[in-house]
């Protein structure tokens, strides 16, 4: 699959506007001294959609028992509750495992919240051991997720998880 779809990453598009070290160090100084995880999670939401071009979606699902609920995000209004197993966010708790799709219209049981999603990108949130939420980023554009991009959010992701549950 790989092969095929490495059509779509071209090196240096859609380049994040900061370097990994320096959004992290920015992001830890936004969540600092903040514990609220409602707060922290829509300032999360705002900074990734302040450096990363080409989103129409990024936000946070809260797992709630056996589904998911929505939470602080910027786009357009979003499915609110989402079953784990159902969807790319549903299929990254039920696996644990990052999602990165370069078409969603070829995931099985995508979820089409915003007609422009073309690629999504959902990375888990863990409170040490246990899962308990996603961050799910959308693009319009078809393949707009690298390894690289992938890294790059899970290194956001793992400074968020320090910051909110570590502290
Ligand atoms: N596309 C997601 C649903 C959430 S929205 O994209 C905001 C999914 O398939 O799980």
């Amino acid at each position: 699959m790989e092969t095929a779809q490495s059509q779509f990453h071209e090196p240096a598009a859609h380049a994040p506007e900061l370097s990994c070290n320096e959004a992290t160090a920015q992001l830890e100084g936004l969540l600092s001294g903040e514990t609220d995880l409602i707060a922290n999670a829509a300032n999360t939401s705002a900074f990734l959609n302040s450096i990363l071009p080409d989103l129409n979606w990024v936000g946070f699902y809260f797992l709630h028992g056996d589904e998911l609920v929505l939470g602080p995000f910027q786009g357009n209004p979003a499915c609110v509750r989402i079953p784990v197993g159902r969807g790319v966010c549903g299929t990254c708790v039920a696996t644990g495992a990052t999602q990165r799709v370069d078409d969603v219209h070829s995931f099985p049981g995508h979820i089409a919240c915003d007609l422009r999603s073309r690629s999504e990108l959902v990375v888990p949130v863990r409170s040490g051991a246990k899962l308990v939420a996603v961050l799910d980023i959308d693009s319009p554009v078809p393949g707009r997720f690298s390894t690289e991009d992938q890294e790059y959010v899970e290194a956001l992701i793992a400074c968020f998880e320090r910051c909110q549950f570590d502290a």
